[in-house]
């Protein structure tokens, strides 16, 4: 074929070719339907990182004064909270004074200190406190530091957990300290859907990009974060960039920098390792699971999560969340079936157990899914394609939080069928549920005012109210 095409004169040729983009326009049109693929065309730049002078990373004034302040939730139900925070110079103070508001009567809770290595990187004085026996639905006050060095800031914990408790979360993931990370955290700030708590979805600071995973980026991190983290919970799942591996220096166990920062309630679950765990907080039980930890079967991690679906009783939390960093579903040339072996182990349970919506970051890019499975194949049947499913949970992409290493803007093209909307640009997303059938899902991409939705839809409840809540067909 090819060798009598290049034989032939320039006129039939192009002739030729005409037809052929032709017969592809309509192949397209026939086999093209998939979802949408933005048309949205964002300035292809480098994201950079702020320099260590910026406003975001000044410390607080005063030696020794309580520095990267940050709260999570503290056990199953939502009445207890982990408060977090880091002292330069010294120990300093170890408790944690927290009152109701409108009460004068203080109370005191101690905190764990604890330090660590890495390189030739010594950390300062990190301290965690468990604060117990909180009432929900209620505003807090709290205060780290003593005398002129105090600050204080304030939280509200959740509503008893409950069925129809209407809850809003923040969505953001691969957030790290570049320009377009302070901007993609102001526009959550600033959304008018006004976020509760946010569900993080891996790779906090990106320090390890740094010679020596230079340590001190954990540090300017933990100040950037804290104007949200300090006054509502962030739900930690843990991604590539908290694994931090460095045998040369004999870090032979990964996750250091993290495990040492950052404390989730990983016990209250029964689960034996922080990085996989559930929470319920309001209408939504949420199960965090960890990409870089064993899945296999007979693994801590499979174990726990088999028990873990079970004990999900959507008369009390009828939305099923799932957290985890490296996506099933991905389109885009980027970590391309990274997650595929992970899915290969636990998406079956997702659909016995209709999971509403599965969250991932990793891909610094934005993607919905339809709810879709692919969970008929074996070896010998050879069925391995994405068929829909009402049962499964619809997945997202929202790895674009805007860290250094800048937008994933290669896709796989034709866009496949499952794959009901995707756009490579920096942003973050709401959840918000408004009762057990209903929950009003956002996404905001950063070059629009903070308001804009540029991806939204209303997620159907899949336990009590599993109607159809595809897109593709409408659009
Ligand atoms: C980060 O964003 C905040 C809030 O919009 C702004 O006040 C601050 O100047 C920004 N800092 C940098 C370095 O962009
Ligand atoms: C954890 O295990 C203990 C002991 O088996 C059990 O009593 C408790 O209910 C379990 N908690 C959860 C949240 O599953
Ligand atoms: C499920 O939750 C509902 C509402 O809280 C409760 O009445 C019911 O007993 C629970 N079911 C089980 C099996 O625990
Ligand atoms: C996009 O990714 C594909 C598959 O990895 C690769 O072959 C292609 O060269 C990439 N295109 C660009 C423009 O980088
Ligand atoms: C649940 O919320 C949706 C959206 O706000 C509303 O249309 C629906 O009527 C609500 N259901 C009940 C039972 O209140
Ligand atoms: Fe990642």
């Amino acid at each position: 074929m090819s060798r009598i095409r290049t034989k032939m004169a320039a006129p039939a040729l192009s002739r030729r070719s005409v037809l052929a983009v032709l017969s592809l326009m309509l192949n397209a049109a026939v086999l093209c339907n998939g979802g949408t693929t933005s048309s949205f065309v964002r300035k292809v730049e480098k994201a950079v990182d702020m320099p260590l002078d910026s406003d975001v990373f000044l410390e607080p004034p005063g030696y020794n004064a309580p520095q990267q302040v940050h709260i999570t939730q503290g056990d199953l139900v939502g009445k207890a909270v982990i408060v977090s925070w880091v002292t330069m110079d010294e120990p300093g103070p170890d408790t944690v004074h927290y009152w109701k508001e409108n009460s004068k009567h203080k109370k005191k809770a101690k905190a764990t200190v604890t330090t660590y290595k890495y390189y030739t990187y010594a950390s300062g004085y990190i301290h965690h406190c468990t604060i117990k026996h909180l009432e929900f639905n209620t505003k807090y006050y709290y205060e780290v530091g003593a005398g002129s060095l105090a600050r204080t800031f304030w939280f509200t914990t959740p509503p008893e957990v409950g069925p129809d408790v209407p809850y809003t979360f923040g969505l953001i993931g691969d957030l790290g300290q570049s320009y377009d990370s302070n901007k993609t955290l102001t526009h959550y700030e600033l959304n008018p859907a006004k976020g509760d708590a946010v569900l993080f979805l891996g790779d906090l600071s990106y320090a390890d990009n740094y010679p020596n995973h230079d340590n001190v980026r954990w540090d300017t991190w933990g100040r950037f974060v804290e104007r949200s983290v300090a006054y509502q919970p962030w739900i930690w799942t843990t991604g590539n960039h908290e694994i931090d591996f460095a045998p040369e220096i004999g870090e032979t166990k990964p996750f250091k920098p993290f495990t040492h920062r950052y404390r989730v309630p990983y016990k209250a679950s029964n689960s034996t390792a922080p990085f996989w765990y559930s929470i319920k907080r309001a209408s939504a039980y949420i199960i965090v699971l960890s990409s870089y930890s064993a899945y296999g079967k007979y693994t801590p991690q499979f174990k726990w999560l088999e028990e873990e679906f079970p004990k999900v009783n959507r008369s009390e939390t009828p939305w099923l969340i799932v957290l985890l960093h490296s996506p099933w579903y991905n389109s885009y040339n980027y970590h391309y079936m990274e997650g595929e072996t992970m899915r290969v182990m636990f998406e079956p349970w997702f659909v016995k157990y209709k999971v509403d919506a599965v969250f991932a970051g990793h891909v610094h890019a934005y993607e919905r899914s339809e709810r879709v499975s692919n969970i008929a194949y074996n070896i010998v049947n050879g069925i391995c394609s994405p068929v829909s499913d009402q049962s499964a949970p619809v997945y997202i992409t929202i790895g674009d939080g805007g860290n250094l290493e800048g937008l994933a803007t290669n896709m796989t093209e034709p866009q496949p069928k499952y794959s009901a909307f995707r756009e490579a640009s920096f942003g973050h997303a709401t959840l918000a549920i408004k009762n057990r059938t209903h929950a009003y899902y956002s996404w905001h991409r950063n070059q629009d005012g903070y308001a804009v939705k540029a991806d939204s839809l209303w997620f159907f409840n899949r336990f009590w109210h599993p109607v159809d809540d595809s897109t593709t067909a409408h659009s």
